[in-house]
């Protein structure tokens, strides 16, 4: 079966009201990989119901992973009688997360073998930092057909000094080092709350990684990780997105179950455009009573303004007063969707990396196309905020990270309708478009 889906969005209403954020996307589509290491039942608690994590699910059943669901964000995995170190291209076309297989099954069986990962398309996606600290652990990499092999004789720790700051890079070598002899050294290593989260989850499970968070990250390899309970942060980028709905519509949105410091950046730049911003201890309240102004942003590697929330504050700067620039610091390809807000009214120029915009008093509803998962965010924010009816095609993009959005913001008062979603009763929303081949 393959079905596209669609998200019908009548706009104009102000978002009112209370809102609970998920477990974060970016972590746990690298703890469930991670869970490989692990030769003992992992607790995983918090686990975000997205269609990124069904298809991990799934990949690493086939693996040979046994793995279920306590409750409806609660998940078992016991992955002590995986032997299967292969994960074919049918497994990891879907989503960039699955590189984090490389890594996990390079650290528990010595070799693995991978097809190159799929994801959203942001021009080129390279691995070479992923690869560079396999080869400084002592694995030998050789690329034959597509599918990358990997093989150590014995994994020796390391240090390794990362040209670029890379989120996926740095999971990746946590994961291979984690059992490596030694004390592997990550310098230049990525800060983002995820990366954070995988290294307490690993260490909770008995690693020994420190620095996480910093960019010096030091993992002392242990010789087993034996199981346990763990709970996945709030999703960063989910709160970010509906603290810009909550702004774009002006609107009076709290947010709750979230960690105020990891919003900082946001924070800080809403309330630059006349926003108002309480943080409380795991919530933060959004409203908007002043008219909102003009803003520039750059997004950087954490703690900066993040790269997935790009699109969105680009949409919220269409209808600001006065003239905004955005440029984008960490993807070479990330403003393919200005087109369809251009469709629907918006004033906005691109020049590589860098887009302008002016802002203009009216967006109005239209027939749009979700190029990828927040890009399709965005476009919902534009919806809300245009007047008639848009419709967004293409809008199963969304569900690989966001849970059940269009709930979450009917119950805020948008007026918003999901063309082919269906509901299961153990386990909330799930896609009627689950075999869809490539997403
Ligand atoms: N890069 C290299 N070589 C590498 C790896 C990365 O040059 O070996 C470059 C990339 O080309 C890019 C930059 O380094 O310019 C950062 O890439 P990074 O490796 O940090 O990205 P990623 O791990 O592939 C994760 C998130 C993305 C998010 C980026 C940046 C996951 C599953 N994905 O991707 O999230 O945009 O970090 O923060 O964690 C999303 O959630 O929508 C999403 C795309």
């Amino acid at each position: 079966m393959l079905y596209l889906g669609r998200l019908i969005i009548n706009g104009a209403h102000r978002l009112r009201g209370e809102v609970v954020i998920s477990g974060a996307k970016n972590a746990a589509v690298a703890i469930i990989p991670a869970a490989l290491l692990v030769e003992g039942i992992c607790i995983i608690e918090n686990v975000p119901n997205i269609k990124d994590v069904s298809i991990l699910i799934r990949t690493l059943r086939e693996l040979g992973a046994k793995i279920k669901y306590i409750d409806d964000t609660t998940l078992e995995v016991d992955c002590s009688e995986v032997t299967c170190y292969t994960a074919s291209y049918e497994m990891v076309k879907k989503i960039r997360a699955s590189c984090y297989l490389l890594g996990a099954l390079l650290g528990r069986f010595n070799r693995a073998n991978m097809a190159f990962p799929g994801g959203c398309d942001f021009g080129v996606r390279p691995i070479d930092q992923h690869i560079k600290g396999f080869e400084a652990l002592g694995a030998k990499i050789d690329i034959q057909h597509g599918i990358i092999h990997a093989v150590a004789e014995k994994l020796i720790a390391s240090q390794i000094y990362m040209d670029v700051v890379s989120v996926g890079a740095t999971i990746n070598i946590m994961l291979a080092a984690v059992k490596a002899k030694g004390t592997t050294i990550i310098e230049n290593a990525a800060k983002e709350p995820h990366v954070v989260d995988v290294a307490n989850f690993m260490n909770s499970m008995g690693a020994n990684i420190k620095g996480a968070g910093t960019d010096v990250i030091k993992i002392k390899g242990v010789d087993k990780l034996t199981g346990g309970t763990y709970s996945i942060i709030p999703d960063q980028i989910e709160a970010g997105t509906f603290m810009i709905a909550a702004a774009a519509t002006l609107g009076d949105v709290t947010i709750k179950n979230v960690i105020p410091k990891h919003l900082e950046a946001i924070s800080a730049k809403l309330s630059e455009m006349n926003v108002n911003i309480e943080d409380y201890d795991d919530s933060i309240r959004v409203w908007v009573d002043k008219k909102i102004t003009k803003a520039n942003v750059k997004t950087l590697p954490y703690p900066g303004f993040p790269t997935d929330l790009q699109p969105l504050i680009v949409t919220l700067l269409c209808k600001a007063e006065g003239t905004s620039i955005v440029t984008e610091g960490v993807w070479d390809s990330r403003f393919q969707y200005v087109d369809e807000l251009i469709k629907m009214g918006a004033n906005i120029k691109v020049e590589g990396r860098v887009a302008v915009i002016e802002g203009v008093s009216r967006l109005s509803g239209s027939q749009v196309k979700a190029t990828d998962l927040r890009a399709g965010a965005a476009l919902v924010i534009a919806g809300l905020i245009s007047e008639g009816v848009t419709e967004i095609h293409n809008s199963e993009h969304i569900d690989r990270g966001y849970e059940n959005l269009e709930q979450k913001l009917l119950q805020l008062g948008a007026d918003i309708l999901a063309v082919g979603k269906s509901k299961n009763k153990n386990n909330g929303v799930v896609n009627l478009y689950d075999s869809v081949e490539a997403l």
